[in-house]
């Protein structure tokens, strides 16, 4: 099939990439010519295991074209998808303007039936919002459908998330146009669920503000746990085991970020207060969130009696292991509540630093774990790396100031910890 994909950030680079793998004819615009050059080449923009092989597949193989024209794009496929941002608005809404923009353009450029595709994380009621913006442009209505096809995938996992969904969701009134989509999956082994427009647009909100929450509510129960010594990844993995409640996403830890996450919980509590419903256990679950990284950092605090004058080393900055993405981090809160109380920051993150130096330019940027805990009053685990699971904490222990160790993720076990000679303090523990 012909496809274009507009927008190539995360969610549009990487259905680009995969349906030209699976042999379709596809084109990824983006209006940023950097981006462009950097694509044609073969560059990937974003850091994602496995992303630039396959842009380098499609690119030799000639299913994959890179353009930054929506119109010729438009005009030489079958299938449009929307693929841009819907960065989070002041009052929490996503804001659509480049969804917008996005549609005016197709629509201007529309010569021949084409279904237009929603892959950007829209609120209920944007399948309208296309379709009216389309016929704005005097397009008649049989020359085009709306489908809705939210992503899911995550970052870090991103391609193997689009090649091994859990499901597929399609929503569309035409239900041609939703097969003709579906088809395009045809290769993909997972539940196909065919819906209407608002329901795939609410199946995305709902999940992600789900899975949010599932997150949330573990971390409160670490808090239970910090006060009655009981053992939080002991209680996940007896909750998790009641297969109506599932393992996945009940780690306890400084709690969730991300460029999803935040911006899609705080869209569905938009979303609920504009159809009349005040989402409150939604709102809790933001406040919990928020909470839980300045809890731990209270804990540090209180260990050191005042964070002033205090050096404390931080190790890792992504807001999850596997990304150099930085967006709602949990380092960027602790860096923040450090530096106000007059301490100095350390910090390490094997491909994240440059992004944070760009927010933080005047912290410390250590090249390796022996240098970040050089003389630190406390090393503190915020991101989950995989090297750091491998440390030699003995080492490690030696060279701090004082060998605290405050493991915001769970990765150490006390034991092990203390054996190494740290004084080993964790979020729910
Ligand atoms: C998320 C959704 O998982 C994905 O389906 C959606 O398309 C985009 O948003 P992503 O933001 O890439 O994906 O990361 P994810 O792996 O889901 O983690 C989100 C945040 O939750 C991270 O900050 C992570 O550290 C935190 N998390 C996750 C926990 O604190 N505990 C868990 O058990 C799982």
């Amino acid at each position: 099939m012909r496809v274009a994909v507009i927008g190539t950030g995360y969610v549009g680079l990487v259905t680009g990439v995969v349906l030209a793998d699976l042999g379709n004819d596809v084109i990824c615009v983006d209006i940023d010519p950097h981006k462009v050059a950097m694509l044609k080449q073969g560059k990937s923009p974003i850091y994602e295991p496995g992303i630039e092989e396959m842009l380098v597949r499609g690119l030799r193989s000639n299913h994959l074209s890179i353009s930054d024209s929506v119109a010729e794009a438009t005009k030489a496929s079958d299938i449009v998808f929307i693929a841009v941002g819907t960065p989070q608005s002041p009052d929490g809404a996503p804001d659509m303007k480049y969804v917008i923009a996005a549609a005016t353009e197709i629509g201007r450029a529309v010569d021949h039936y084409v279904i237009v595709v929603n892959k950007s994380t829209v609120p209920v009621g944007s399948g309208t919002l296309v379709a009216e913006t389309i016929a704005g442009q005097g397009v008649s209505a049989d020359l085009f459908d709306i489908v809705s096809n939210p992503e899911f995938l995550r970052e870090g996992s991103a391609i193997r998330d689009t090649l091994q969904p859990d499901r597929i969701v399609i929503g569309a009134s035409n239900p041609i146009a939703a097969q003709r989509v579906s088809d395009l999956y045809a290769t993909i082994d997972a539940p196909k669920i065919i819906t209407d427009v608002n329901s795939a647009e609410l199946i995305k909100y709902g999940s992600n503000s789900f899975l949010a929450m599932k997150i949330s509510f573990i971390n409160a129960i670490s808090r239970i746990c910090e006060a009655c010594e009981a053992d939080v990844s002991k209680v996940a993995e007896g909750m998790g085991a009641d297969k109506r409640i599932g393992r996945p996403f009940l780690n306890a830890g400084l709690g969730w970020g991300g460029s999803c996450f935040p911006k899609d919980v705080a869209g569905m509590i938009n979303i609920a207060a504009k159809f009349g419903y005040d989402f409150k256990l939604l709102k809790e679950v933001v406040a919990i969130n928020d909470d839980q990284t300045l809890h731990f950092v209270d804990r540090i605090r209180r260990r050191l009696g005042g964070l002033k004058g205090k050096r404390i080393a931080l190790m890792g900055l992504a807001f999850k292991p596997d990304t150099d993405d930085i967006r709602d981090a949990k380092s960027l809160v602790m860096i923040r509540e450090i530096l106000n109380e007059g301490g100095s920051v350390v910090a390490y993150d094997p491909i994240a630093a440059e992004n944070v130096r760009q927010v933080f330019p005047d912290i410390e940027y250590a090249n390796n774990t022996q240098e970040l805990a050089s003389g630190a009053d406390a090393l503190v685990l915020v991101t989950e790396w995989n090297e750091f699971r491998q440390i030699d904490l003995a080492r490690l222990s030696r060279l701090l100031k004082q060998p605290l160790l405050f493991d915001g993720r769970r990765i150490y076990a006390k034991k092990v910890a203390e054996e190494a000679g740290f004084e080993y303090c964790c979020v729910g523990g």
